[in-house]
């Protein structure tokens, strides 16, 4: 069977190192692994209206911020399609077809939608669109046959869905769709980045983000800022590394050779990691350490980036053929979910043969 990845974001803002340890840059890797038949990366604009429904500029304007992080952190038009979900309008029209194999109490027990419930005080007048989003989020799983879908944890509920989704159809239609799997990140704190400010989530509403289009200075100031442990106050105190941004950081972004570059000290980061929770180690040492890692690892980046900035008529061109590509794919998949609901009236021989005979000797 052919091994394909399908993924995406929503484009409600420039994409974060959140979504760089959480997402972008195992797809980087996963794309140049060479071990993928094809690699769909979706811009989520429809889903974005399903919490944006009245603020469209937000979304229009971001496409191409987010098309932009993805270039920057190396996905590759050459290896990975690029397209834009509204204009694929099969994948509409699935999720129509879906709807008809999940109940209205299968939706409202989806943990991730009702803590966005909660988060954008939804509770009394959910939009009918953002309910249903799970139904359209296995539409584009499911459209373009994807057997793995790298996301964070937070997406999860969502691969539940398209799987139970998947098995419904599969059983009460016939073998239509592939049954795709999660791909979660292997690093606990890449899971989970928090904010600089420790919050749980990296958002930007929160003003907590450290975006992949940062500049120095402004990387700089917002690593000096981290939360780390409020009872570290004097050098000399021991220190937590439960809670502790810096560190949880540090987990995710640090490598041995950083060592060797910025902190030579120190073997490792359990030898730091010792040395703080023993007493002795200062944040600030910590901080200058982990910014040195960040702006090496964010450089490359942001000068890639800057490089596309010079051509953004490309990168819309890259988005429109990726989405012509993609709607091809989709329309395979529609045919074929249509053929096997028996929907497919015209294609369908037989059935008007059927009736031709029915018909005849009336
Ligand atoms: N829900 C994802 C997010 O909020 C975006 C998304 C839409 C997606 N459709 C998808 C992710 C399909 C993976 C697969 O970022």
């Amino acid at each position: 069977m052919a091994k394909i990845i399908l993924t995406g974001d929503r484009p409600t803002g420039r994409l974060h190192v959140g979504h760089y340890v959480g997402s972008l840059k195992r797809r980087v890797e996963l794309q140049n692994s060479g071990e993928y038949d094809k690699i769909y990366i979706m811009i989520a604009d429809a889903q974005a209206l399903t919490d944006n429904a009245d603020n469209p500029d937000k979304v229009r304007d971001n496409i191409i911020e987010v098309a932009l992080d993805y270039l920057a952190c190396g996905l590759d038009p050459l290896k990975s399609t690029m397209f834009i979900q509204s204009q694929i309008p099969q994948l509409t029209e699935l999720s129509f077809y879906y709807m008809n194999l999940v109940t209205v109490s299968r939706l409202q027990r989806n943990p991730t939608v009702k803590n966005e419930i909660k988060m954008r005080n939804f509770e009394a007048s959910i939009p009918v669109g953002f309910f249903t989003y799970p139904i359209s989020q296995a539409a584009d799983i499911t459209a373009f046959q994807a057997t793995t879908v790298p996301v964070g944890e937070d997406q999860m509920p969502m691969l539940e869905q398209t799987k139970e989704i998947v098995h419904k159809f599969n059983t009460v239609y016939g073998e239509a769709l592939t049954d795709p799997s999660i791909l979660l990140p292997e690093n606990e704190a890449c899971m989970r980045l928090p904010g600089i400010d420790g919050k749980s989530k990296m958002s930007k509403s929160l003003g907590n983000c450290i975006y992949l289009s940062e500049e120095p200075e402004e990387i700089k100031k917002k690593v000096m800022s981290m939360y780390t442990d409020p009872d570290h106050i004097k050098i000399t105190d021991p220190g937590k590394l439960e809670g502790n941004t810096v560190f949880t950081y540090l987990d995710a972004f640090c490598k041995q050779e950083h060592f060797e570059r910025y902190l030579p000290d120190y073997a490792n980061l359990d030898e730091l990691k010792a040395h703080y929770t023993k007493g002795g180690l200062g944040d600030v040492k910590v901080k200058k350490f982990l910014n040195n890692v960040l702006q090496e690892e964010l450089e490359p980046i942001r000068n890639r980036r800057r490089e596309y900035e010079k051509d953004i008529a490309y990168v819309y061109n890259m988005l429109k053929k990726g989405s012509e590509e993609a709607e091809k794919v989709a329309q395979k998949t529609l045919d074929d979910v249509k053929a096997a609901m028996r929907i497919n009236y015209f294609d369908d021989e037989e059935l008007i043969a059927r009736h031709i005979a029915k018909y005849q000797n009336s």
